[in-house]
């Protein structure tokens, strides 16, 4: 790579396909849009690529990373598929569902993708990340692509803003459709466990499989709760977070949604509205731009209105109250 090739290419170039396979190949990362959040993906069988990851994110090498595949072929190439599992592989897939599954010893997945756990997280994305993965023919590796504790990335620049200089190459795919990152589950002996609430509802998981879906206590049988993502601060902008309110202070920014603003909204500092129609699915798409935006020194307090916990509601109440969790 010449030293004055963008950083930034557009996703659609077979040249920056090309590119970015071939850092791929030497055990590069590359940051890769997908319709939940950007990723920085590297080969899931490569030791060096998957490091790379870690090293770029600043992220504590103990956490797994979800493993991105083009199809079911592949992911029953890597991990035991019970029924259930290949049932909501089936209706969900491609899209932001991750599935929980029992690795299989061959697969090649590199322990530190999986920090070492007999279980991987596998997901089949559409698009870009699919595709490379099947150009590849191995599993893409991929958290989202921000610094590690930071807002999860659905544009090339947010990615850029947070890793520019730490990685070689971003495909630029345009804005991330859905905007949270995918649901986790793992299929249980009588239920489907939520292990993180994300781009497809819990009740679209409990249609699709006939299974109620349950989440799962915290205790120490759980390794997830010790993952990024799960960690009680997360998504954290500089100034502080207040939620459910009903209203607004004069120095505060106001996180809206929906029609009807708070008492005090005319006098805020600013307004941003994830969804003036108060639309769970449109503002789940704003929510990380939102938070980029109000990410300033200059803005010290926000406001968020209470947004409902049903359908993609309950993923962003999850985002937001990490966003809004005591800082260290
Ligand atoms: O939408 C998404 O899921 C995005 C895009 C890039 O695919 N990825 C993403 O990755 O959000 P990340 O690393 O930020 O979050 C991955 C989560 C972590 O909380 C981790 O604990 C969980 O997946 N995870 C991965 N493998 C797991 C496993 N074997 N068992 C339990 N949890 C796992
Ligand atoms: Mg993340």
């Amino acid at each position: 790579r010449k030293i004055d090739d963008p950083i930034i290419r557009d996703a659609n170039d077979p040249a920056a396909i090309g590119q970015a396979l071939e850092l791929l190949r030497a055990g590069q990362c590359v940051a890769v849009p997908t319709e939940t959040v950007y990723g920085l993906a590297a080969d899931a069988t490569n030791g060096d690529g998957v490091a790379r990851i870690f090293a770029a994110k600043g992220r504590p090498s103990f956490n797994p990373l979800i493993c991105h595949v083009p199809d079911m072929g592949m992911a029953d190439r890597l991990a035991f598929i019970d029924p259930l599992s290949e049932a909501l592989m089936a209706a969900f897939w491609p899209g932001a569902l991750t599935i929980v599954c029992r690795l299989r010893e061959e697969s090649g997945i590199h322990p530190l993708a999986t920090a070492g756990l007999d279980t991987v997280g596998l997901r089949s994305p559409v698009g870009v990340m699919s595709a490379l993965a099947r150009a590849l023919g191995q599993p893409l590796a991929a958290p989202s692509a921000n610094k590690s504790g930071r807002v999860s990335p659905t544009s090339a620049a947010h990615v850029a803003a947070s890793l520019e200089g730490r990685i070689p190459l971003i495909l630029d795919g345009g804005a991330a459709r859905v905007g949270v990152e995918s649901t986790i589950v793992r299929v249980e002996a009588d239920h489907i466990a939520l292990l993180r609430p994300g781009g497809i509802s819990r009740g679209a998981i409990a249609q699709a499989s006939g299974r109620p879906v349950r989440t799962p206590s915290r205790g120490a049988s759980n390794p997830i709760v010790t993952a990024p993502g799960q960690l009680t601060s997360h998504y954290a902008p500089t100034g502080a977070v207040r939620l459910d309110a009903e209203h607004v202070e004069p120095h505060e920014w106001l996180i809206a949604f929906g029609p009807r603003l708070p008492e005090g909204h005319d006098a805020a500092r600013g307004i941003i509205n994830l969804s003036p129609s108060g639309d769970l699915r449109e503002a789940a798409a704003n929510l990380f731009g939102a938070l980029a935006a109000i990410d300033r020194p200059a803005i010290r307090a926000i406001a968020v209105m209470p947004i409902p916990d049903e359908g993609l509601g309950e993923a962003i109440n999850d985002r937001l109250k990490r966003a809004a969790a005591p800082r260290d």
